[in-house]
């Protein structure tokens, strides 16, 4: 019989205090895998509590696009705040752990994980950014994005915006950010992400032979222990970020 349960998270963003509560109720949800999406360790945040999470609770860890960054600058002043802490709070396993992290991943025949796009770590898969506000692209548009891909099932993060949607090929769905419930980017044109809540969030895909259900978590945890660490790190927006999901 088909049967199998997956735990899906993403965009921790060195936020241990949220990763700690969404591995305790994993756990207490019997399930097979846990997957993460990528974007784990970039953040004002704990990042040596959220790699010990990743390497102790036997995850599959990929690659996000602020991973990457991280690895790009090890050798050079990034000139950013951030950047700069993050890179001061490695130590050799960690950055040998980023170098190893793949950039996608099959699972098996029915399911796919990537950060962004099968094509990209940094453009959206599933939201377009209208001038001012964002929408879900058209089925055609993502299909497109996804045509290399057999999988059935795509997993997503990036937007750290939780969302399920069905196309006339995929189910894709994007199990929204433990860490991070709001930011503002300037790439490629300003836009902001909102969750409208401190909540941590993840999903839960149940596949039984033919049929597919989704269970969408959004947990309450300790984020003003988090949003107070963002602050002492200089980061009173990302803290903001972290106490309401409001830019
Ligand atoms: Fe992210």
């Amino acid at each position: 019989m088909n049967k199998k349960k997956i735990a899906v998270i993403s965009d921790i963003h060195g936020n241990s205090m949220a990763l700690t509560e969404v591995i305790r109720d994993i756990k207490n949800r019997d399930v097979d895998i846990i997957i993460n999406l990528g974007d784990s360790l970039y953040g004002p945040l704990d990042l040596k509590g959220t790699f010990e999470l990743l390497v102790n609770n036997n995850l599959i860890n990929i690659s996000g696009n602020q991973d990457r960054i991280i690895l790009e600058n090890l050798d050079q002043d990034s000139g950013s705040l951030t950047l700069e802490y993050v890179k001061s709070q490695l130590n050799d396993k960690m950055i040998d752990w980023l170098r190893h992290l793949p950039f996608d991943t099959i699972i098996d025949n029915e399911i796919y994980g990537c950060h962004a796009t099968p094509q990209s770590d940094t453009n959206y898969l599933l939201e377009k950014l209208e001038k001012d506000h964002v929408a879900i692209k058209n089925k055609n548009e993502i299909d497109d994005l996804l045509k290399d891909i057999k999988q059935k099932i795509v997993i997503c993060g990036h937007s750290h915006v939780a969302n399920i949607v069905e196309t006339d090929n995929k189910l894709i769905v994007n199990p929204g950010s433990v860490g991070l419930p709001a930011y503002d980017d300037e790439f490629p044109i300003y836009h902001t992400m909102q969750n409208y809540n401190p909540r941590a969030n993840y999903s839960i895909i149940n596949i039984v032979e033919d049929s597919i259900s989704i269970d969408r978590v959004s947990l309450d945890y300790d984020f003003e222990e988090s949003a107070r660490l963002a602050e002492t790190n200089k980061r009173h927006d990302w803290a903001k970020w972290i106490r309401t999901g409001i830019v």
